[in-house]
């Protein structure tokens, strides 16, 4: 099987008046489709750096991302990549429904297939009766998910998520992180998730990527293999094996903090 996305040997520097800020230091991973990789490092590191470098948001200074073969940013790949942000950014004064399209609207695709595979995707995951709500109507779950389908309507072949949880409280984090780990199954979605939180990382991820600090580099990479049957986010937690690969995590991370 080819590799998804490639990414080899990345470094970027940022470059200000005050003088240059090295983020991201020779970074090199592949995604297989359908695999989900979490990237875990200290605040600062590079994070957001990296996911906006693969989106090419930036242009990387040296090394290279490939999507299927082709460097990024070409015109074949450019709109085959979802980015969820950490702010949902829902607009206050569109319906939830003309919020989820708006993606679409954009991109002048709101075609009744579309509206048909949107209309489904909120009735699956409960959202269809706040459909004419606006988004402060909603909570802070169904307010994510909201910008996940928004995402999804797009039918991105890899979906980026820069800490889509973290203005969550713990336990709404927990639910939200569980729904979304088992939307982006059953729509066999590759995605690299940017987080904070070790155990979310270990409980939603094939692999784990853990960062040094800034300059990002890699550390270490960990695949999370646990034994049970039905791997969804809240079932992994429970995981024999969670708690060992959390503490190697942990482990790595404070040896390069
Ligand atoms: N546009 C920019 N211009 C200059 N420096 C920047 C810019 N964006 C980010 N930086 C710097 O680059 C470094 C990496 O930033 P980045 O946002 O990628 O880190 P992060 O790991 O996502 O951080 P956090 O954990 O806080 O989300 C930081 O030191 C930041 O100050
Ligand atoms: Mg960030």
């Amino acid at each position: 099987m080819k590799p998804l996305l490639e990414v080899r040997d990345v470094s970027l520097s940022y470059h200000t008046l005050q003088g240059e800020t090295a983020a991201l230091s020779h970074i090199s991973f592949t995604l297989m489709p359908g695999e989900f990789l979490a990237i875990v490092g200290p605040s600062g590191c590079g994070k957001s750096t990296l996911l906006n470098s693969i989106c090419a948001l930036f242009e990387i200074e040296e090394g290279s991302i490939l999507m299927d073969g082709s460097p990024i940013g070409t015109q074949s790949n450019s709109s085959r990549i979802g980015y969820m942000l950490q702010k949902d950014h829902l607009l206050e004064w569109r319906s939830v429904y003309k919020n989820v399209l708006l993606g679409l609207e954009i991109r002048k695709e709101v075609t009744p297939e579309k509206k048909a595979l949107v209309d489904e995707m909120l009735a699956t995951y409960g959202l269809d009766k706040f459909k004419n709500a606006r988004p402060s109507q909603l909570s802070g779950g169904m307010r994510q998910r909201a910008a996940l389908i928004r995402t999804l309507a797009l039918k991105p072949d890899l979906l980026l998520l820069d800490e889509p949880f973290s203005a969550l409280d713990y336990q709404t984090r927990l639910n939200v992180s569980d729904d979304i780990g088992k939307i982006l199954k059953k729509e066999h979605k590759p995605a690299i998730l940017v987080t904070h939180d070790i155990s979310e990382a270990i409980s939603m991820a094939d692999r784990v990527i853990i960062l040094s600090k800034r300059p990002a580099a890699i550390v270490r990479i960990v695949p999370i293999d646990l034994g049970i049957k039905e791997r969804t986010p809240l079932a992994s937690r429970n995981a024999p094996e969670f708690k060992s690969y959390f503490n190697l995590i942990w482990k790595e991370l404070n040896k390069n903090a």
